[in-house]
């Protein structure tokens, strides 16, 4: 029996097929679709999903009542994915997964066929915005605005080839160079009016996220790509009451620095510095190599200290932070990155202690459940009409989308309960407070 939580969201069953369309058909991609398809064959385990392993706490602790999160909220079934995808690069699903060199053969070859049905269509795709690429399977079209309206046709040929009766978009694609707002992102006429003028201010990703808006498509940003976090998407989104957010998976540093930051401050101890540096050799690493594209990453990686350490508020402890981050592209590594964080803290009296972490992890094999995860979450937002940015999901992101003149919330913990209370809240359930008082004064 739902106690009082209020009324709940009629939320739309997960009927039929749920299309997934990615951006990008490279390592995070191929991982995810390959281990979606391990998994609907019995074959693996969604580890590191949590809407496929996680549960949800209803009530009060002495209740017992925990569900599956899945078997909580309708949810669409991982039988019921279809996908699709873009890319500059005309490699295959199973081809591209070879290369990327992620997964093992067990994991590949009982699929292979399945893989090599997934055949990327051409990307709208434009070097000036990924140094490091050299795509050949791309749109030709005049104007931006026309790369726009072919992205829109494939989504409406997709919806009908694969009789999907929704569809989310979600960019893995490159990380494209670093572009701040400016006037052609603020409204959706200037918008509009930049791509028929071929403007530089926007990028492919912009192209594909209005696309999907327009197709009523939730979209969500796996990149720190500016893509969907300017004014004019953001506005289109809430009118046409369509789910968007970002921006860039937290997966393996990032994901550490937003575990240990908000110990430290839990415990008022300060930090001096904090050096993070990483080694990878993927496809994604070589285009990190470019300073434009790196100084976009760097900006998503650099600003979780600020947010979590509030300097302002406690300059003692946080004022005087060096904080730096590095990637350095090391093709023997392949996928597997190596990211290391000295940190520099210090303690009562301001005696100095180190911490040292060094992370031997699998970027994509870390994303592929988020990828998941924001496909079926994004499609449960549509369905119960949740619009615009989903703050609710910033559990995923590096550099979380919020609403104008709100800070962005980077504590994953802070994350994970904002996340799980909404998903109380959509279900009429009380919101668990953690105050735990009625346990100990007995009325
Ligand atoms: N793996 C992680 O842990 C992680 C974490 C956060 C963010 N990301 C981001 O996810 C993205 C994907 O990572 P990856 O390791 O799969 O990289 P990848 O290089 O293996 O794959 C990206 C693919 O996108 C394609 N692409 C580039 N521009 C495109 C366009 N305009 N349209 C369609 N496709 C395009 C490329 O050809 C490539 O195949 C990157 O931006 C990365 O920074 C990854």
């Amino acid at each position: 029996m739902p106690q009082q939580g209020g009324a709940g969201r009629d939320i739309a069953p997960a009927k039929g097929t749920l299309g997934v369309m990615l951006v990008g058909l490279g390592a995070v991609s191929t991982t995810f679709i390959a281990g979606v398809e391990n998994v609907r064959r019995g074959t693996a385990l969604p580890i590191g999903s949590l809407t496929q392993m996680g549960t949800i706490r209803l009530g009060k602790r002495t209740d017992h009542r925990a569900p599956k999160i899945k078997e909580f909220l309708p949810l669409a079934d991982l039988k019921d994915l279809a996908f699709t995808a873009w890319d500059p690069i005309p490699d295959d699903a199973y081809t591209a997964a070879r290369k990327a060199g992620v997964l093992e053969p067990h994991h590949l070859e009982p699929i292979a066929d399945f893989l090599k049905g997934i055949t990327p269509l051409p990307a709208a795709f434009d070097r000036n915005y990924v140094k490091r690429l050299n795509g050949t399977h791309v749109k030709n079209a005049p104007t931006k605005r026309e790369l726009a309206e072919e992205l829109r046709q494939d989504i409406r040929d997709f919806k009908q080839r694969s009789g999907a009766d929704r569809l989310v978009m979600i960019w893995a694609a490159s990380t494209e160079v670093f572009l701040t707002p400016g006037p052609a992102h603020q409204s959706l006429a200037a918008f509009e009016r930049a791509m028929e003028c071929n403007d530089p201010a926007i990028a492919p990703s912009m192209l594909y996220a209005y696309a999907a808006l327009m197709e009523n498509v939730p979209f969500a940003n796996g990149a720190p790509n500016l893509t969907v976090d300017i004014p004019a998407l953001e506005r289109l989104a809430e009118e046409r009451r369509l789910p968007i957010g970002g921006k860039d998976f937290k997966t393996g540093q990032t994901m550490m620095k937003t575990v240990l930051a908000p110990a430290f401050k839990a415990r008022m101890l300060g930090l001096a510095g904090w050096y993070s540096t990483n080694i990878l050799g993927n496809r994604d690493g070589e285009v990190l190599d470019d300073p434009e594209s790196f100084k976009t990453k760097e900006e998503s990686k650099l600003g979780v200290l600020e947010y979590i350490l509030q300097p302002d508020q406690y300059p003692e402890l946080y004022g005087n932070v060096f904080h730096k981050v590095r990637i350095n592209y090391y093709p023997p590594r392949g996928d597997n990155k190596e990211g290391w964080d000295n940190i520099d803290i210090f303690g009562w009296l301001g005696y100095p202690m180190q911490i040292k972490v060094d992370f031997l992890c699998r970027d994509s094999i870390l994303a592929a459940p988020i990828v998941l995860d924001l496909a079926l979450y994004f499609d449960l937002a549509q369905r119960a009409r949740l619009s615009g940015i989903q703050e609710w999901l910033s559990f995923y992101f590096k550099s979380p989308q919020t609403a104008p003149g709100l800070y962005p919330e980077h504590d994953l913990f802070i994350q994970q309960t904002k996340l799980k209370n909404t998903l109380r809240w959509l279900k009429g359930e009380e919101q668990i407070t953690h105050l735990g008082i009625e346990y100990y004064e007995k009325a």
